[in-house]
């Protein structure tokens, strides 16, 4: 084997070794919440006027990424890098808990901004009421 081909098989080697790792990363979605979070039960019943008041807070701090019912197609995902994915399908809202939905809203994760400090408790379990209203069930 020349020095060259040497090169060549290495860096390919490398180039494989990394897409591998993307892909997997891509697969467990890459975001951990702690099983104590994911417990978390909703202390709030999605009566009308809170999926009302959790859909206004979703049009001010969410759709711009998420889109308009929570397909992910919001005018800012031609910016950003991961755009969001559909929450509304049957199977990212079943592999979700209340909690988890909850807790990822507190702490975001970049490029999405987390909320704690900027919005109640109550007004983060109302916008988990407002996601479960999106399932297309
Ligand atoms: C700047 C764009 C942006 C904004 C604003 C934003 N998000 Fe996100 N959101 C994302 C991205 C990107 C992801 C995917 C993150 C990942 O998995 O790496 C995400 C993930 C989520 C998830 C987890 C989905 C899953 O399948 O695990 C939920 C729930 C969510 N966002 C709700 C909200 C809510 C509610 C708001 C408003 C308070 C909001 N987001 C604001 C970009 C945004």
């Amino acid at each position: 084997m020349t020095k060259w081909t040497s090169a060549i098989l290495t860096a390919a080697a490398v180039l494989v070794t990394a897409g591998t790792l993307r892909v997997s990363g891509q697969e467990t979605g890459g975001w951990t919440v702690p099983e104590e979070a994911r417990q978390l039960e909703n202390p709030i019943a999605p009566d009308p006027a809170v999926v009302e008041a959790g859909a206004a807070i979703y049009r001010t701090r969410c759709q711009l990424c998420h889109g308009e019912t929570g397909k992910g197609d919001g005018p800012a995902t031609r910016a950003i890098q991961p755009a969001p994915h559909d929450i509304t399908t049957t199977e990212v809202q079943e592999r979700l808990t209340d909690g988890e939905i909850f807790y990822k809203i507190t702490v975001g994760k970049a490029p999405m901004p987390p909320m704690e400090g900027k919005l109640s408790d109550e007004e983060i379990w109302s916008l988990v009421q407002f996601i479960r209203s999106l399932n297309q069930m």
